[in-house]
């Protein structure tokens, strides 16, 4: 299973900023990618095509749209459809990210018919899961975390290829606070996840990749990455810049 190290760049970059940080990306990271490493970028979506062609001939290297809407096309003003990532060279999507759960608005529900819709319309989806500080203050990670993953990915078909759903815990508390899960926080969060993820899938299960989020930086990514059950990472600010990013790309 390859580790996959993610970028979300958030509403962060114009087309030019997003295909300079892109190319210095490949620069700095492509040539000592090991085999068992795959790169990817969530860039806004009006740069998805900017960081896709300079993505395009790299293997190892994908792009991905932060967002899509559950249907083909039609009168639906500000969406976009998976058909239209797809078309511009994104093969990913993200779903359940806490700023959509918690800024914008989405429910389980929705997230649920988000994932399973972009898996059926030929995206790879990496679903975000997490729970909010006075949730973990509660006792309440793994009911929080069950209920995000039984809800939200209850249509995804028992048959699907294992690489194309990874799952990405991110404590909300822990997302652009500087604040990272400890050691034994990410751990037992990942435990569980693979816990409930076999219970859903079954063996291949295992072959889910399961991302950490929330404040990864060159710092402290190599421990992070060294941690049982953690199979990638999902970065926010410290992806922005192509150097700190392809350190923890390498790492
Ligand atoms: P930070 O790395 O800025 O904490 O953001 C994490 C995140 O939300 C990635 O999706």
């Amino acid at each position: 299973m390859k580790k996959l190290m993610a970028a979300n760049w958030k509403m962060f970059k114009t087309w030019d900023e997003a295909s300079s940080t892109a190319q210095e990306l490949v620069d700095l990271a492509a040539a000592k990618l090991p085999d068992d490493r795959e790169v990817l970028v969530f860039p806004p979506f009006t740069a998805l095509k900017a960081v896709a062609d300079v993505f395009a001939s790299k293997s190892g290297f994908s792009a991905g749209g932060q967002d899509y809407y559950i249907e083909e096309e039609g009168a639906f003003t500000g969406e976009i459809a998976p058909k239209m990532l797809l078309d511009v060279g994104g093969t990913y999507g993200l779903t359940g990210h806490s700023e959509r759960r918690h800024v914008l608005g989405e429910d389980d529900e929705y997230i649920a018919d988000k994932t399973s819709y972009g898996l059926a319309n030929g995206l790879k989806v990496v679903f975000c899961i997490g729970e909010k500080i006075e949730e973990r203050k509660g006792g309440r990670v793994e009911e929080v975390l069950e209920r995000q993953m039984r809800i939200g990915l209850k249509d995804v078909p028992k048959d699907i290829a294992p690489e194309n759903l990874s799952v990405a815990y991110e404590p909300v508390w822990a997302i652009g606070t500087g604040e990272v899960a400890g050691p034994e926080e990410i751990m037992e969060a990942h435990a569980f996840t693979r816990k409930i993820l076999i219970s859903i899938f079954g063996e291949k299960a295992n072959e889910m990749r399961i991302l950490y989020g929330g404040s990864v930086k060159p710092g402290n990514c190599n421990e992070i990455i060294a941690l049982d059950n953690v199979d990638g990472v999902l970065v926010g600010g410290a992806s922005l810049l192509s150097e700190s990013f392809s350190q923890i790309v390498l790492a």
